[in-house]
């Protein structure tokens, strides 16, 4: 059947065709180039490791930015897929571990990064001998689109080090996010460094530099225990709020009723809306999480047909 949708000044078009998603979790596999190659792992020999899962690449990015802070103090970055010797020397060579993950699949409480830490968080990492250890972790996500469970998996990361006996380093102030709840916070304080690379890009380089300055002052490189998660924390990274806009109320209601009209032709197929305020798009994830589209704001009259 032809659905035709006409709205005046503003239109909800589909803007990019069907993106299928990557993460493990989906079973999906997206050409994702990996610039960080299992060989590389056999010329270890600091003292610190990074480590991280992905599935689009935004916590790989992240990761790439916390080794050049660190520079030749620290390996890696390593994908924790793509690791070539056994997941127990690799973590056990070092004395302290940076691990980082993006989060998936919003309803399980637990094994949601979409990546390979899923896979050995409660098989293979229950075997590590590393009590003692140095651990600090950071999480990448989506506040806006999923305010009730920003960065979720990173908690889950969290504690399982923690279960092992590891010294969890690296926690941060939740001031300049907008999120609503997270499965990451810990006391006042996120579990680690968290990123979102969706609407607050702008706002990684300098978090990242204020945390890993902040591992430093914790003694992060330092051999015996370091000051640990209960030391200051770096400082957050300003964000600009805007006051609020004359017509700001009238235009939430014309987008509401945008949202209606789209909900409308894209309800019925069962899609599922998460609508992000910043980047002024809708993704339409399926109910089974396997693949999702997106529609973003069109300034001309137009038409969609199904
Ligand atoms: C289907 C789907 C589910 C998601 N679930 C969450 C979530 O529950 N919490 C969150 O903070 N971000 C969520 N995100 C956003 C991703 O975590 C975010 O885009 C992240 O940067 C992806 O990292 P990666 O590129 O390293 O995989 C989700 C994204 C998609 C498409």
């Amino acid at each position: 059947m032809i659905m035709k949708v006409h709205v005046l000044e503003s239109l909800l078009t589909v803007a990019i065709a069907t993106t299928v998603w990557s993460p493990a979790v989906f079973g999906f596999v997206v050409p994702r180039v990996n610039n960080h190659a299992a060989g590389s792992i056999t010329a270890l020999s600091a003292n610190v490791g990074i480590f991280f899962g992905t599935s689009t690449g935004s916590t790989e990015e992240v990761a790439d930015l916390i080794k050049a802070e660190f520079g030749d103090d620290a390996d890696g970055p390593f994908d924790i897929e793509a690791l070539e010797g056994p997941v127990k020397s690799t973590f056990e060579k070092y004395d302290a571990l940076i691990v980082g993950t993006p989060t998936w699949n919003t309803g399980s409480d637990t094994e949601r990064s979409g990546t390979g830490w899923d896979e050995i968080y409660y098989s293979t990492m229950q075997e590590l001998n590393i009590k003692g250890k140095k651990v600090a972790v950071f999480g990448l996500g989506d506040q806006v689109s999923y305010a009730e469970n920003y960065a979720d998996a990173a908690g889950e990361l969290h504690d399982v080090f923690e279960s092992l006996g590891c010294q969890m380093c690296g926690y941060t102030s939740m001031e300049g996010y907008e999120h609503e709840d997270s499965k990451s916070i810990r006391g006042d304080k996120f579990c680690g460094l968290l990123c979102d690379m969706v609407n607050q890009e702008e706002l990684t380089p300098e978090r990242v530099e204020n945390w890993v300055a902040q591992l430093r002052a914790e003694g992060f490189f330092e051999g015996g225990s370091a000051q640990g998660a209960s030391a200051a924390t770096a400082a957050p990274v300003p964000v600009t709020v805007n006051e609020t806009p004359d017509g700001l109320f009238e235009t939430i209601q014309e987008h509401s009723d945008m949202l209606d009209e789209t909900i409308k032709v894209h309800g019925s197929t069962g899609f599922i809306p998460h609508y992000n305020g910043k980047t002024k798009s809708t993704m339409w994830v399926s109910p089974d999480g396997r693949s999702c589209y997106y529609t973003t704001e069109a300034r001309s009259s137009s038409s969609v047909s199904m």
